[in-house]
């Protein structure tokens, strides 16, 4: 497929900054990378939650990982509202989990000053092994490091799990977290049945939250090079992310950040895999908005009636920026 030059680009970009109603296409003009950046926007409505998102980061406490970590903290300390929680999308601990990775790769890696919140956590294929690390139990020891230090910051109660915020009395967001690891090795055949039957329990169940999400480490649609398509997971999930008011779904695995809205889908699939993992090249799909040319991670503002989601980079540059309303009109910003 030819490049557009860069003049098109521009006018493309330009065309997207008006409201748009499930609009892949136009979605899609918006290119696979960014030509410029705008400021992160800090300042927003009060009365929301302020989350940030990232995947594919326990790099080993590399370079990588600390320009993310860095990054995260000054954005927060930024911010006019407190955290409510971070969203760990997975690959959290590359190689071994040896026993000091949790204070120096978690605890110290994410600065309490400005990342003060819990941290929810999902499994990633590298966060068990021995297939993708060489080491038994890694999954077991994040699960376990929850259990036995519940004043940590680190929040993993299960390998699937539901998370209501900002409380489940009354809550904005409820998010279904799952695990995705349907490879040989992973989830037993018993897990997979059981974890069927909770995520249709729960998007049955009555709510009162505005939100549905979910959330898990692979995301169904990538144009990321490599990984692509989950056609297990499609197979598995895709029908019921048509029958049911599911509007954002959160992944990582791919190591890019992107956005796309896939024709009969009601959600916005992001990957936020830039968290210190090298980056991935694109596959030549282009279906959304695609970056992999900046680590970072994803900042998510929810009110009742409006989500604000900002991609952005290590050096603190919004690369893009939308809104939805959960009926899911989107405006893309930046
Ligand atoms: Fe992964």
């Amino acid at each position: 497929m030819p490049r557009p030059t860069d003049a098109a680009k521009i006018t493309r970009r330009e065309a997207l900054r008006r409201t748009v109603l499930f609009s892949t296409a136009a979605l899609a003009t918006s290119g696979r990378s960014f030509l410029r950046a705008a400021p992160v926007e800090t300042k927003f409505d009060s009365g929301g939650l302020h989350l940030l998102a990232l995947g594919d980061y326990g790099t080993h406490g590399d370079a990588r990982q600390i320009s993310v970590a860095r990054a995260m903290s000054k954005f927060a300390k930024s911010l006019d509202q407190p955290l409510t929680a971070v969203l760990a999308l997975g690959d959290n601990f590359y190689k071994p989990i040896t026993p000091n990775r949790f204070q120096d790769h978690f605890e110290d890696m994410y600065s309490k000053d400005g990342l003060d919140c819990p941290f929810y956590a999902c499994a990633g294929n590298h966060d068990y092994g021995p297939k993708y690390d060489p080491q038994e139990g890694k999954l077991q020891m994040q699960l376990d490091y929850a259990k036995n230090n519940p004043d940590s910051r680190w929040k993993f109660p299960a390998k699937w799990y539901t998370l209501e915020l900002p409380s489940a009395d009354k809550p904005l967001v409820k998010m279904i977290v799952l695990d995705g690891n349907f490879w040989e090795g992973a989830l037993t055949p018993q897990e997979k049945i059981a974890q069927r039957r909770f995520f249709e329990a729960e998007l049955k169940k009555k709510s009162d939250a505005p939100w549905l999400w979910v959330v898990n480490h692979f995301p169904i649609f990538s144009d990321g090079h490599g990984h692509g398509d989950n056609a297990a997971l499609l197979r598995e999930w895709g029908k019921l992310l048509q029958d049911y008011p599911v509007s954002l779904c959160l992944a990582g695995h791919d190591h890019i950040m992107q956005h796309v809205q896939v024709d009969d889908y009601h959600p916005s699939f992001i990957v936020s895999g830039a968290g210190g993992a090298a980056l991935y090249k694109l596959n030549d799909k282009c279906r959304g908005y695609t970056n992999n040319s900046s680590l970072g991670f994803n900042h998510i503002h929810v009110t009742p009636e409006k989500l604000n989601v900002q991609f952005i980079t290590s050096d603190g540059d919004c690369i893009h920026h939308f809104q939805r309303t959960p009926k899911g009109e989107l405006t893309v910003k930046v």
